[in-house]
């Protein structure tokens, strides 16, 4: 993984406090086996981008220097000491979770450039891996020692965020056997299976560190809009990007029938999106594939749409004051939609 522009090294330095973290809370207990296979995926990478975003909006809110802070003692708005890390653990933990249960149904084999846990281990430890991440993130964001009603605040919005992701997983499934999907129902199921991690990344910190309304909303609102363009960029990567780029497997959407922006789009432009790829379609099948629905100008909408989201959510961020922090989340919204990975 590069780390050249300042965005990427702003990511990377975070990755590295998130992932010392994952380590001190996270520890390989009895049964072994449990504890291994929830640490699985953690430890097998990923780009981390949701904690860094906790961490910058963190940031952004406080006058503190960026990466010099403590974020086990960083400073709320009235001075009292909150444990932000133990947040931005608890919302990977969360992506960890919703990782291991998405490739159980999605029939992925590969993730994060290994095999998904429930061919590395067993359908069972992957289910119970995926619960036990879970209940930990909210272990996680209890323990950030804020004030109780702060606390009630940011776990009520990650509870509504959990309950979101699995609606929108399950709108996601049910619309493989549907043909007439709209623009509209597509962006509300990605607002829900996805979009909504994100709104809760960037709004939790706001919670627990004492901010005005208008701050928190303005901050879920950012989540929601890079959130919803993140997944148009997911959705065109599995197209384009190989297999080995990705860390999972190119053209899974075309072979499972997901219904994507781009398969929408190309549906209602007279390609038959059902007979895009045969049932194990090989590189070159799916290359051809890919080329139909470019020249259907699926991929530049679905592109366009993503970059419009993501100019939305940028300006929700006039409400913070400028400095790095808030230029890094400028920065990082781009980067959602022009990353390669
Ligand atoms: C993948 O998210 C899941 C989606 C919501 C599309 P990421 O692309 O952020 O995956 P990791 O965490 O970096 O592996
Ligand atoms: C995943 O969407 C959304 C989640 C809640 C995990 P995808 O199914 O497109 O994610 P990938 O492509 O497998 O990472
Ligand atoms: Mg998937
Ligand atoms: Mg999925
Ligand atoms: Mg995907």
């Amino acid at each position: 993984m590069t780390s050249s522009a300042p965005v990427e090294s702003a990511i990377a330095k975070r990755r590295e406090i998130v992932n010392d973290a994952i380590d001190e809370q996270l520890p390989i207990k009895k049964p072994e086996r449990l504890y291994a296979a929830s640490r699985y995926l953690l430890d097998a990478g990923g780009k981390r981008l949701r904690p860094t975003i906790l961490l910058l909006a963190a940031e952004s809110i406080s006058t503190v220097e960026p990466l010099s802070a403590d974020y086990r003692t960083f400073p709320s708005l009235n001075g009292d000491k909150i444990d932000i890390l133990s947040a931005a653990v608890s919302i990977e933990v969360i992506q960890s979770f919703t990782l291991i249960h998405d490739d159980i149904m999605d029939d992925d084999d590969l993730r994060r450039g290994v095999p998904s846990v429930h061919r590395e281990y067993d359908l069972e430890t992957a289910i119970l891996a995926g619960d036990t991440l879970y209940s930990k993130a909210f272990e996680y964001m209890l323990d950030t020692g804020a004030p109780a009603d702060r606390s009630v605040e940011a776990l009520d919005e990650l509870a509504t965020t959990c309950t979101e992701i699995c609606e929108g997983q399950a709108l996601d499934v049910e619309f493989e056997a549907r043909s007439d999907v709209t623009t509209d129902e597509y962006l509300e199921m990605v607002e829900f299976k996805t979009a909504v991690l994100y709104a809760a990344a960037a709004s939790i910190p706001a919670i627990l560190l004492g901010c005005d309304e208008e701050t928190v909303e303005s901050l879920h609102g950012y989540g929601l809009d890079i959130g919803c363009a993140f997944q148009i960029q997911d959705d065109l990567l599995d197209l384009t990007t190989p297999s080995d780029e990705l860390g999972k497997q190119r053209g899974s959407d075309l072979v499972e029938g997901k219904r994507t922006i781009i398969t929408l789009h190309a549906k209602n432009h007279g390609v038959d999106i059902e007979t895009l790829v045969p049932e194990d379609p090989t590189e070159a099948e799916i290359e051809a594939a890919v080329d139909r629905l470019r020249e259907a100008g699926s991929i530049d909408f679905a592109r366009e749409m993503a970059y419009d989201l993501v100019e939305n959510g940028k300006e929700r961020l006039e409400v913070l004051p400028a400095g790095e922090p808030r230029a890094l989340l400028t920065e990082i919204a781009d980067f959602l939609v022009e990353r390669t990975y």
